[in-house]
């Protein structure tokens, strides 16, 4: 990953291929200023004959032929002051990551676009290293562009609370990359069990405690949820828990669950073949939630968490859960399967139940690939959140605001639970066309007992997809999308409890 440090020099001076600099529009003074008066002449010509104006996302390369430390320089457009917030920092600095790459430079220095508090710090870091993510494992020949490997922020005070963030922030990328690499496995390399490997890893490099809950188990433990839906697939489904300790035993935890349906085919309601490819991300909640512990963990926060990832594969065969099928949960509820392609709502549900039974949490939060219903709601750049708490809601919401993972609350009124009565069972396992995302979470209501729980469908934004932004920071696959808004979260919640 890139090196990103700071250090305490004027930029005039400092020994580096490429010194980037930012402009609002309209608002020339500030740059100059940062420069001196070696450089602002011939600057001053280029923005006063208007052939950079700052506008967002531009830049304009100019070279330096010896005369300063610098070898070139980088104007980048930061827009219109009004406009500007953390959000477009963090794409700015990915845009010029992106430029440096580009122009085959392996190092540039930065100064930072305007006074560089922690939040700036941290969108900036943010915006550089996940900007130069690449999947690229299975690429014989590699690109011949070298990488970006170091940057150097300059500043004009040592502040060590901005080193302090650099720090946090490279283990939370860590962790967002992590996921993005988990994620973007191919089905045929990622099934039930590799996940449960690099669970058992994961657990052994940051001191958690992990249980992977076989098949045979499941069966003694009546998982029947999770057992149904991974019975057509020749790969075992595994129900993976792994826990982590920052706080004293008897505080309680929060729980986070998160889907892992390693191939969705849909089942016996077999998805049509137009880019079903792309349900190899249907893992995505569950590749979510493992980054966040691993974060949580990285970072010592004083709390408890636990996080369950139930793995399945969701395959067509004489073995497979049929509709009509009627299935006893482990929470002693009885469902009706209407659909086999509504699997995920049946394995997180099993999934929670036990959570629960086990942990006794203090609050809840699933992270699913839930519906196509959520997508058609919000479009592919908003996450659907559903909850049975406003104060536990509002907190996601601070906390997305920051990341700049946007999400939105839909409602979940008492007479939604009508859709997906069953006239065999308690419930069935879809609810209608009509307010799918929502259904969903009618369904997983079921199996939260009365616990503070959020119910977040990513199925829009856990891969780019048709309708996804173009955003510099998010590059084409898996985005890792709720790791850093999940963590900003914990973060959050630790510091407030103690
Ligand atoms: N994994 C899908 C949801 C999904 C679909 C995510 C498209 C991203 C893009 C889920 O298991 C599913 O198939 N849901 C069905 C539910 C329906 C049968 C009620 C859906 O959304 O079509
Ligand atoms: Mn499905
Ligand atoms: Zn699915």
């Amino acid at each position: 990953m890139v090196q990103i440090k700071l250090e305490k020099i004027r930029p005039i001076t400092k020994q580096t291929q490429l010194l980037v600099l930012g402009l609002f529009e309209g608002e020339s003074e500030l740059l100059f200023k940062t420069l001196g008066n070696d450089l602002s002449p011939v600057l001053k010509e280029v923005v006063e004959n208007g052939e950079f104006t700052g506008t967002f996302g531009s830049n304009y390369l100019l070279p330096t032929f010896g005369k300063i430390g610098p070898k070139r320089i980088m104007l980048t457009g930061l827009g219109k002051k009004e406009k500007y917030s953390k959000e477009y920092a963090r794409i700015v600095a990915g845009k010029i990551s992106l430029r440096v790459q580009e122009l085959g430079l392996g190092e540039f220095s930065l100064v930072p676009f305007s006074v560089l508090d922690e939040d700036l710090a941290e969108a900036i870091f943010e915006g550089i290293c996940l900007s130069t993510y690449k999947f690229s494992n299975y690429k014989s020949v590699s690109s011949k562009l070298p990488e970006l490997s170091d940057v150097t922020i300059l500043v004009d005070t040592d502040d060590p609370s901005i080193q302090a963030v650099f720090d946090k922030s490279t283990l939370i990328v860590n962790a967002v990359t992590f996921s993005r690499d988990l994620c973007n496995l191919p089905p045929n390399d990622c099934p039930p069990a590799e996940l449960a490997r690099v669970s058992m890893a994961l657990a052994n490099d940051y001191n958690l405690k992990v249980r992977v809950i076989e098949h045979y188990e499941m069966e003694s433990l009546g998982l029947n949820g999770i057992i149904s839906v991974g019975k057509g697939s020749s790969n075992q489904p595994k129900l993976i828990i792994l826990e982590y300790h920052g706080a004293s035993g008897n505080n309680k935890p929060y729980l986070f669950v998160g889907k892992a349906v390693t191939f969705d085919t849909g089942g016996i309601s077999l998805k049509p073949g137009e880019k079903m490819d792309e349900m190899k991300f249907d893992k995505c909640g569950g590749c979510c939630v493992l980054a966040v512990i691993r974060a949580a963990a990285a970072l010592h926060l004083p709390l408890n968490i636990v996080a369950i990832v139930p793995s399945v594969e969701n395959m067509p065969s004489g073995s497979s859960y049929r509709p009509g099928d009627i299935i006893r949960m482990y929470n002693g509820k009885t469902v009706e399967v209407a659909n086999t392609d509504a699997e995920g709502r049946i394995i997180l549900a099993d999934s929670l139940a036990f959570g629960i039974k086990t942990y006794d949490p203090k609050a809840i939060i699933d992270v699913a690939t839930l519906t196509g219903a959520a997508i058609i709601a919000l479009g592919a750049n908003v996450a659907a959140a559903i909850s049975n708490n406003t104060s536990f809601m509002d907190k996601l919401k601070k906390a997305s605001e920051k990341t700049g993972e946007k999400l939105w609350e839909l409602p979940l009124y008492e007479e939604y639970h009508d859709q997906i009565k069953s006239n065999v069972a308690d419930i069935k396992n879809i609810g209608g066309r009509q307010g799918g995302a929502i259904t969903a979470a009618a369904f997983l209501a079921n199996f939260v007992a009365e616990k503070p729980w959020i119910h977040l469908d990513i199925a829009g934004t856990a891969w780019t997809q048709d309708g996804t932004y173009e955003r510099s920071y998010i590059p084409k696959g898996a985005t890792g999308y709720g790791v850093r808004t999940l963590v900003k979260f914990l973060r959050e919640a630790g510091s407030a409890e103690n």
